[in-house]
């Protein structure tokens, strides 16, 4: 699943830039950028805080709409959220290798850790 390696860098929260273990994929590394931050979500599948009630199909559609350059370059309005997350890249997946990687997410075990996504520093 080489595809998911890259998710884990940014979906994991580091300490001393090492992951910590039990946290994998479970979110919550902040990012900020001229005060404003993104933190990654949750992607594990616990119901209430990460993707658990994701369907397959929500969840490849969530890249797929980046796949036109109109939506690649929507301008981000004045104090409107900006995300680290790269949509732009990533929607040029294929169905198949998203639908993998959501079935990759799938076997991880749930944890609950409910992450702000959008904030100011
Ligand atoms: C450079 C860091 C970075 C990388 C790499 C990255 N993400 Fe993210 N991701 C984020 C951040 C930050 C957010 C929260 C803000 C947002 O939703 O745009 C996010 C949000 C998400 C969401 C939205 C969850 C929700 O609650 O709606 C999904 C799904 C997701 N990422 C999946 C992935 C997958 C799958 C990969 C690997 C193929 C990946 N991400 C790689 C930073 C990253």
């Amino acid at each position: 699943m080489a595809n998911a390696v890259g998710c884990i860098d940014c979906h994991t929260k580091l300490e001393k830039g090492q992951i910590m273990p039990g946290t994998e994929f479970a979110g919550g590394f902040k990012f900020c950028v001229n005060g404003k931050c993104s933190t990654s979500a949750n992607i594990t599948p616990d119901k209430e805080t990460g993707i658990g009630l994701l369907t397959k199909e929500a969840f490849i559609e969530k890249f797929a709409f980046y796949r036109n350059d109109a939506s690649k370059n929507i301008l981000v309005e004045k104090d409107g959220n900006n995300t680290i997350m790269p949509w732009a890249r990533l929607c040029d997946l294929t169905d198949e290798d998203l639908g993998a990687i959501y079935e990759y997410l799938r076997t991880m075990p749930p944890i609950v850790n409910k992450v702000e996504k959008f904030s100011k520093q």
